[in-house]
């Protein structure tokens, strides 16, 4: 392959295989962005997306194509899934590309650490995106004679049982595993604060995990279960952004995926509906990223120095961030023709990272190893789904997490 120039991003000639799990309105319109700029570099864009919220399709999909010998050349991946494929030698480094372009001095130090494996890129951050929000319906909750956002666990309650006695569903859920952890993992933060996210959700400290204030946490969340509607089973999560979009629900608590449904569906933030972080002092982190999986051949390889260069060019970052509804990963992009969510999101960021309140999500799969957030999903979701005590909870959570470690 002739002519590959590192730093400058329109070069032809590459080939990628990109696999996701980008589908929903919102999803796909940001997706598609990446999609144009791959090529008008002249490269191959060979699209895989895999239905299915929050990724575990898509993770279980991957796992086949890579046992078949036959990896996709990019694949939307993040945390400490990076590290896991990379220990087993499954990735190749764009660390040539890094270097080139000094995606040091422009990544937060944490995101950077979670892009590298034994110091060498192995994966490029997309964005920034934060998991703990209340989205809602203005005129909903003006209906129901809710004068502001809630700012704390009870606050929210009495706005839900206001919204309820009016006759429309408080909180737009859909009953999967990762929806429900997410929710979880929110209110985890909101009753317990940062440290104790931290010491329950990502160093699994068993007393934290069997504490009062883990209790306190399934109360609220079986509270929660009473704000849902009969169908919520199953839902897909942009499916409940649409019942707070149409009004039938008043919130919907979700990372700001939900403001790139919103936005798709022509919403106007501040007009057609709300954005506030849920409540407690906090912001709780999830960043997508792809990684590159180890092929051969000159037009792949190309095609994933292209794409990496590509996702860390600033106008991409840019593009694709207003319509993802995150902010860039990058801290050197401008925001000012972002809207006041994401300014807000990257304010609190700020914020949150010198207070130490920033914390990595369980759900989304930045804080611990896939089996242990198995545990959390599948007994987050069984209590959800009984009527098993929150005490019971915590014992059969702090147990099945041990037997994860
Ligand atoms: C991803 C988002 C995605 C959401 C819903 C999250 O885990 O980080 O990019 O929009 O799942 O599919």
């Amino acid at each position: 392959m002739a002519g590959l120039t590192l730093g400058t991003p329109a070069r032809a000639e590459g080939t990628v295989e990109v696999l996701h799990w980008w589908t929903s309105g919102g999803e796909a319109k940001a997706v598609g962005e990446l999609k144009k700029s791959f090529e008008a570099t002249g490269g191959t864009w060979i699209d895989s997306p895999i239905a299915g919220g929050g990724g575990d399709a898509a993770m279980t999909a991957l796992r086949a194509r890579v046992v078949a010998g036959n990896p996709p050349t990019a694949v939307q991946l993040k945390g400490p899934g990076i590290q896991e494929w990379a220990q087993q030698g499954a990735l190749n480094d764009v660390q040539a590309v890094a270097e080139a372009e000094g995606w040091d001095a422009v990544l937060p130090p944490a995101l950077a650490g979670i892009m590298k494996y034994e110091g060498q890129y192995v994966a490029a951050p997309v964005n920034i995106h934060r998991v703990d929000w209340i989205w809602a319906n203005p005129e909903a909750l003006a209906k129901a004679g809710v004068e502001a956002m809630p700012t704390t666990w009870e606050e929210f309650n009495a706005a839900a049982d206001k919204l309820q006695a009016a006759g429309i569903v408080p909180l737009a859920h859909g009953g999967q595993p990762w929806q429900d952890a997410t929710v979880f993992e929110d209110v985890v933060l909101g009753v317990g604060g940062a440290e104790f996210f931290r010491k329950a959700l990502v160093e699994l400290d068993q007393d934290a995990l069997t504490s009062d204030t883990m209790v306190a946490a399934f109360d609220q969340l079986r509270k929660m279960r009473g704000y849902v509607d009969p169908n919520f089973s199953g839902r897909d999560w942009n499916l409940a952004t649409a019942m707070v979009m149409r009004g039938e629900a008043g919130f919907q608590i979700m990372g700001d995926w939900a403001k790139g449904e919103f936005l798709a569906a022509g919403k106007v933030p501040g007009k057609d509906f709300l954005c506030a972080p849920t409540p407690g002092n906090g912001f709780v982190l999830n960043s997508d990223s792809f990684t590159f999986f180890k092929v051969e051949g000159d037009e792949n390889l190309t095609g994933q120095k292209v794409l990496a260069s590509l996702i860390m060019s600033p106008d991409f970052q840019k593009t694709f961030n207003l319509a993802k509804g995150s902010i860039p990963a990058r801290t050197d992009v401008p925001l000012d023709d972002f809207d006041d969510c994401a300014k807000r999101s990257h304010a609190d960021l700020v914020k949150a990272i010198e207070s130490d309140a920033l914390v990595p999500s369980m759900a989304h799969e930045m804080a611990v190893p896939r089996s242990v957030r198995g545990e959390f999903l599948d007994l987050v979701t069984e209590f959800f789904n009984s009527d098993m005590s929150s005490q019971d909870a915590v014992e059969k959570l702090a147990a099945a997490v041990k037997r994860a470690m």
